[in-house]
């Protein structure tokens, strides 16, 4: 109903991080449209938010996200869905410039999975399960499946998941390169993201910003244009108090406190 709150919003005990809970259980918080606009809403609100450092992205112990909603897509029509910019949305989070850890358990299917990928840093539970299932459906992926797996995996194994629709558990996509982190036995997926983005979220924020910023171009940029852009940008840290407190501290043997400046 219009009244289900699609996308719960909640913060970390020391209030940094802000973990937003995709609940839409009764579809296995399919992706609707009304999902997607409350979850890029609830992300403009963390990213405007000075007291969020880190956003963390998460869905329930059972299910992340189970793909783009089958039934919302069935009846489209090519006309409406190039007008109307289908999917366009969907490439909001990719704006966000706070960094964004993602907490998968259960399944990650489809556009759940490609959700993930959007994710600065991806956790899962060894049991979670990945999957591009698009090509059951006639489909292939439309928000980033071909694109950033690719980039994440390689083209083999890529080509393996869109062509097969294969599922993979979360052993196996970190040892992809898919997740960079796993849960130990009786650890709690949302506790090991809230505490990763606590982690980033208390390093100095221009900092973190320019990292993500040059990871990501690493993706888009060919080499020596990725590099110049992370040499100004490594050039231009010398210009924050951050990086002076924070060679100092070393030196001096102590905790840097860094003002974000
Ligand atoms: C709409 C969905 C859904 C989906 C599940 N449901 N996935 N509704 N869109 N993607 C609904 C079911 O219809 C069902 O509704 C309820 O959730 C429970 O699902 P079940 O199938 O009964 O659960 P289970 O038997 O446990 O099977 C779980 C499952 C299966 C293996 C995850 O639901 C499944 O295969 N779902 C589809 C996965 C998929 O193909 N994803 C890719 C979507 S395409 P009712 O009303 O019957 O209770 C995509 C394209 C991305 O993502 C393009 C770019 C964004």
């Amino acid at each position: 109903t219009s009244t289900e709150q699609l996308v719960i919003p909640s913060r970390s005990p020391n209030n940094t991080v802000a973990i937003l809970t995709l609940n839409r259980p009764k579809a296995l918080n399919a992706l609707s449209t009304p999902l997607f606009q409350a979850l890029n809403a609830e992300l403009e609100k963390a990213e405007q938010d000075d007291s969020v450092r880190a956003i963390v992205i998460t869905g329930g112990e059972k299910v992340f996200a189970a793909g783009a909603d089958i039934k919302e897509m069935k009846d489209k029509e090519f006309a409406e869905a190039y007008t109307t910019n289908f999917l366009g949305s969907w490439n909001k989070i990719a704006s966000i410039r706070k960094p964004i850890i993602g907490a998968v358990a259960g399944y990650a299917l489809g556009g759940g999975c490609e959700l993930a990928m959007l994710s600065d840093i991806l956790i899962a539970t060894p049991t979670a399960t990945f999957a591009q299932p698009e090509i059951t459906l006639g489909i292939i992926p439309g928000m980033g499946g071909s694109q950033r797996l690719t980039s994440l995996v390689g083209k083999a194994r890529a080509m393996d998941m869109v062509l097969t629709g294969r599922k993979i558990d979360g052993i196996t996509a970190e040892r992809w390169g898919l997740v960079s982190r796993l849960t130990k036995e009786g650890e709690s997926v949302v506790e090991l993201a809230v505490k990763t983005a606590e982690t980033v979220g208390g390093f100095g924020k221009v900092a973190v910003q320019a990292g993500k910023e040059a990871v990501n171009a690493a993706l888009d940029l060919p080499l020596d244009q990725g590099l110049r852009l992370e040499r100004r940008l490594f050039q231009q840290l010398f210009a924050t108090q951050d990086q002076k407190e924070g060679m100092t501290a070393f030196a001096e043997k102590r905790k840097a406190t860094w003002s974000d400046k």
